[in-house]
């Protein structure tokens, strides 16, 4: 068979296994994985590379509001072009409700801004933050069944955040429908109760962030939300998880088989609270919630990622501004609780890993492929096209060099962001070409795509409803009291 395009002599490395070899691509599939292959029309000369599945970042933010009302800076053009440059050739961000927004008109203003505008694929979860009757019994029903199959929902944030008893209702709904929530796991009690007298103390700097955002807030959370879980049997996924206490509440339900799951992002390993402590108003660019912690976190991060206790890595990109329009939105009289809460993150996401984990042997290859693509497609419904290099997969493969060392400086970045919080760190290894669905996106610095290009992607079931679970014995009884089947 004639191939359109051939990666040969690279690699290529998966979630299980390392070998050389050669890709054959058709219509932008992959359809041959061999130890030798003839030249396609294209051919790709992969010698000395890595060939791996393109990244999949299933948590970012584009083309957002902020609860505070603040918008991005990225839309989905420089968010996609960034995270192709950064070898992700899959984004899951978010359609956002806001407390009386319909769901269905969300889902459809989000597709309005990404359709014109990506470059490379994406599929979208849902914010919920209104979980009337009209969601949890006709809207939530018919896009999970559309392919939006996962669903966040905060604790905190006076404007997002759900109660307990909210909670329980969207998880009841996820078990029975297939559906994973994905949980922003902090007490919005402590924090809003500490920033308070913080900020009647004088006490409005960014570094104050992290104060307020106390690891206890999120520890609390986490195992709150761990124990609703558990009450239904029905999985979660712990997200953006910062401190050694919510690793911890998370590893002991894992032991104890509860089907919950963790995310975690480079502002976790890459990050301390000690980075908010600058000059003026600087600390600003290194706030988001949960807030980075200290060493002892930061190691806890690293053996959770390590250990399988976390089993995505994500960037949380949530891209805002070092001006009126993100994080100084008071200018100078801007204090901690004013500013846009994120972190850019896109396109580091998997250098940074790659340099610091594999290159430091934190980490295997197939497990930083597993944490940054493989565990993605799973969890989430992807992986009938996404997150591997087998026959049949889209051919979304980044070629790596293990060797190039980079300078990270803002001018380099493609985001419009206009700061990085890791300006001037050097890392090794970069992905130099990048393909989505065969199509080279990225080569050797230059993007060869037009906007508009990348493709939306309805999503299954995600995976922790295709694994056999163990019902609990509990949970036969509460059913069969409650009169909803247990499956
Ligand atoms: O600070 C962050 N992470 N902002 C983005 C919104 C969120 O909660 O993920
Ligand atoms: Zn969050
Ligand atoms: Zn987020």
């Amino acid at each position: 068979m004639k191939f359109h395009k051939t990666v040969r002599h690279g690699m290529i490395a998966t979630a299980t296994e390392t070998r050389a070899g050669d890709i054959g691509i058709i219509d932008g599939r992959i359809a041959a994985v061999a130890d030798r292959l003839p030249a396609g029309s294209e051919d790709i000369d992969a010698s000395g590379l890595l060939v791996l599945p393109g990244g999949i970042d299933s948590h970012c933010h584009v083309e957002q509001i902020s609860s505070n009302g603040l918008m991005t800076a990225d839309d989905f053009y420089s968010a996609t072009v960034s995270a192709a440059y950064g070898g992700t050739t899959t984004i899951i961000p978010f359609a956002a409700q806001h407390r009386g927004m319909s769901l269905l008109k969300v889902v459809a203003d989000y597709h309005a801004c990404a359709a014109p505008k990506a470059v490379i694929d994406y599929a979208f979860h849902l914010i919920v933050s209104d979980p009337d009757e009209q969601a949890l019994e006709h809207d939530l029903p018919n896009l999970i069944a559309q392919g939006y199959t996962s669903f966040k929902v905060y604790m905190t944030y006076d404007m997002l955040k759900l109660d307990d008893y909210q909670i329980l209702d969207v998880l009841e709904l996820a078990r029975r429908l297939g559906a994973l929530v994905m949980v922003h796991a902090e007490n919005n009690d402590m924090i809003k109760w500490i920033a308070k007298r913080l900020l009647a103390n004088g006490h409005t700097a960014p570094r104050f962030h992290a104060v307020s955002h106390d690891p206890l807030a999120e520890s609390e959370a986490t195992s709150r939300v761990i124990q609703l879980s558990r009450l239904l049997d029905t999985p979660v996924l712990i997200v953006h998880v910062s401190g050694i206490g919510a690793v911890a509440a998370i590893r002991a339900a894992q032991v104890l088989g509860a089907p919950v799951y963790g995310e975690t992002c480079p502002q976790y390993l890459f990050l301390a609270a000690s980075d908010m402590d600058k000059p003026g108003l600087d600390g600003a660019m290194f706030c988001c919630s949960p807030p980075p912690r200290d060493a002892q976190s930061q190691q806890a991060v690293w053996e959770g990622l390590a250990n399988g206790t976390f089993q995505v890595y994500s960037s949380d990109h949530a891209p805002y501004r070092f001006d009126e329009s993100g994080k100084l939105p008071k200018g100078e009289q801007t204090t901690f609780k004013d500013m846009a809460n994120g972190v850019p993150g896109l396109e580091l996401r998997l250098p940074l890993l790659f340099s610091e984990g594999v290159g430091k042997d934190r980490l295997s290859l197939n497990q930083f492929v597993a944490l940054t693509a493989t565990n993605h497609a799973r969890i989430y419904g992807l992986e009938h096209r996404k997150g591997t290099i087998a026959v049949g997969q889209d051919a979304d493969i980044a070629l790596w060099d293990p060797e190039r060392k980079t300078t990270i400086t803002a001018a380099a970045i493609h985001d419009n962001v206009g700061y990085t919080p890791y300006e001037g760190r050097t890392i090794t290894g970069w992905p130099v070409t990048v393909l989505s669905r065969g199509r080279t996106v990225v080569h050797e610095g230059k993007l060869l795509v037009e906007r508009g290009s990348g493709m939306f992607i309805a999503r299954r079931s995600p995976g922790p409803f295709r694994i056999e679970r163990k019902v609990s014995d509990r949970f036969k009884l509460f059913s069969s009291l409650i009169g909803r089947p247990s499956p």
